[in-house]
């Protein structure tokens, strides 16, 4: 079994990186994916950049010439449920594109994917487990060693709570209250907001790979969003990212084989 890893920025694949047992780069277009061994899997690590056509691309690579048979985007999102606070981590039960809107065209309805009649890509429900079980296992056991405790204490995190559910991902960068209230009343179901999630989903879904999405609450996507977010992508982002996807790779490599073709 083969998984690559994907994050947006180079902060959250940074510690990922640093653990692989060893690795060897390969460039293709302009990015640079790191082959080699991770937690007794082989591995392919990529920082895909931001935004839905730099992530999709990325996964169409790392999917065709890499071969991988499970794709895992981890990485940070603005909080939508007004619940989630920063440090909480969402995993992916479904994920949806904000920003695609073809309803002009008779027939098709706002979000929905043109010619793929879909708005939502669903994560497989074990895979969804796994990555519950990996992100709440880190909380218990890994978070308090992992994370300084001035460092949580600036970010005013005390136990990060772990959620599944829905995702929206965008070419925006939402940090207003509108634009969360507009979102809310348009999608009720909706935990968190990203650049990429689901258009990596949407070349999974395509391809037949299965894909997980393991997000960290890095701000709530209101004014002080753009500030947060970058003080909590350096000092916690890959931390986290680092703790939950080695445990959720752990609980792949340990999965019959017959589910880890399945999944
Ligand atoms: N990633 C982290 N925070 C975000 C936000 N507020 N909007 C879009 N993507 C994000």
């Amino acid at each position: 079994m083969k998984i690559g890893v994907l994050g947006a920025m180079p902060e959250e694949v940074s510690d990922i990186l640093d653990s692989f047992d060893e690795k060897t780069p390969q460039n293709v277009g302009d990015r640079t994916y790191w082959e080699g061994r991770w937690r007794g899997l082989d591995a392919v690590a990529v920082f895909s950049r931001w935004g839905k056509v730099a992530s999709a691309a990325t996964t169409a690579i790392l999917i065709s010439r890499f071969e991988v048979d499970h794709v895992v985007f981890v990485g940070v999102a603005g909080a939508i449920d007004p619940l989630l606070e920063p440090g909480d981590i969402v995993v992916a039960t479904e994920l949806i594109q904000h920003d695609m809107d073809a309803s002009a065209i008779p027939g098709i309805e706002r979000f929905e994917i043109p010619l793929l009649g879909r708005k939502r890509f669903v994560v497989d429900d074990r895979a969804v487990s796994l990555a519950v079980s990996a992100a709440t296992d880190f909380v218990d056991g890994g978070f308090e060693l992992a994370v300084p405790a001035e460092v949580r204490a600036a970010f005013s995190i005390s136990r990060p709570r772990v959620v599944r559910g829905l995702i929206a991902s965008g070419d925006r960068f939402i940090a207003d209250v509108a634009s969360v209230a507009d979102l809310r009343r348009q999608l009720p179901d909706l935990q968190c907001v990203e650049m990429e999630g689901a258009a990596v989903a949407q070349v999974c879904f395509e391809l037949g790979i299965p894909i997980s999405v393991i997000r960290i609450i890095s701000d709530r996507a209101d004014h002080d969003a753009p500030i947060d977010f970058a003080r909590f992508s350096e000092q916690v982002a890959s931390v986290i990212a680092e703790g939950v996807a080695s445990r959720f790779l752990d609980g792949l490599a340990s999965r019959p084989r017959e589910s880890q073709s399945a999944a």
